[in-house]
């Protein structure tokens, strides 16, 4: 049975996977609380991106991490360490690695957030031997542009259950993400999700609803406290699909 806040269309297979739909963004008053949390902080961030991660992308990793609480988190895909930052700063008590081979390129960036208590490396996170004293409290969180059916095997090889993944998108790209999958009616699903628990991609904040996207926005238009932000919004609300999985 996987729960999932919209109705997935599996190819028909031996293999009997249901599905329930439920809302886990449908408590009004803990996503404006939850939004307000986020805004003050986001106005702390370090520097402004770019080529990553930006507000609604960062919003949704907040509201997951909120939800999952993980004493240990891996980041696979780092770049200047937007996201390090906002991992840094809500789970101060947590274990931090963070995996990029960006770490070995000669780029100069105008500014980076790599804190000293987070453990970097420029390997794969297929290659790191990692063992955790309790990995049902690890989430790993994909945002390498990777294929995602290789990744999520790696992570149950791990026994990781928390995956937070990012760029699970519809339109084509370099790498193959779930939602190609379910678009294709790919006969990889059943199996797939027979060792999914939990499946719940992260709605726009506001409209334009983007092509492929199954979920009506969150905000009919920009709530208060994102405009007193005075951020670039065409930049800062693309929609990037994160999506939280647990494995069963
Ligand atoms: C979109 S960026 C990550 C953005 C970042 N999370 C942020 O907060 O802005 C994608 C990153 O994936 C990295 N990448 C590519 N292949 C990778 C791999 N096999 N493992 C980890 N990172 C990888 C790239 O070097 C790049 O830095």
């Amino acid at each position: 049975m996987v729960k999932a806040n919209f109705r997935i269309d599996l190819p028909e297979s031996d293999i009997d996977v249901s599905c329930e739909v439920v809302n886990p963004f449908g408590d009004r008053q803990q996503m404006e609380h939850l939004l307000s949390t986020f805004c003050q902080l986001y106005a702390q961030r370090p520097f402004d991106n770019t080529g990553g991660v930006l507000f609604s992308s960062a919003f949704a990793y907040f509201c997951f991490l909120q939800r999952i609480k993980p004493n240990l988190v891996i980041e696979s895909g780092i770049w200047r360490g937007f996201s390090t930052w906002l991992i840094d700063s809500m789970l101060p008590d947590a274990t931090l690695y963070c995996l990029d081979p960006v770490l070995m390129m000669p780029l100069e960036f105008e500014a980076t957030y790599r804190p000293s208590r987070a453990f970097y490396s420029t390997q794969d996170f297929s290659c790191i031997r990692f063992s955790f004293a309790d990995a049902t409290k690890t989430c790993v969180i994909f945002d390498d542009h990777q294929n995602v059916v290789p990744r999520l095997e790696q992570a149950a090889n791990y026994g990781i259950q928390h995956i937070i993944l990012d760029d699970n998108q519809y339109e084509p790209t370099y790498h193959e993400s779930i939602t190609h999958l379910i678009k294709q009616a790919h006969p990889v699903l059943p199996y797939l999700f027979q060792s999914v628990a939990e499946y719940y991609l992260f709605p726009p904040l506001v409209p334009p609803v983007p092509e492929g996207c199954p979920l009506a926005p969150l905000w009919e238009e920009v709530p208060e406290c994102l405009q007193a932000l005075k951020l670039n919004l065409a930049a800062e609300l693309v929609y990037s699909w994160v999506t939280y999985l647990r494995l069963s």
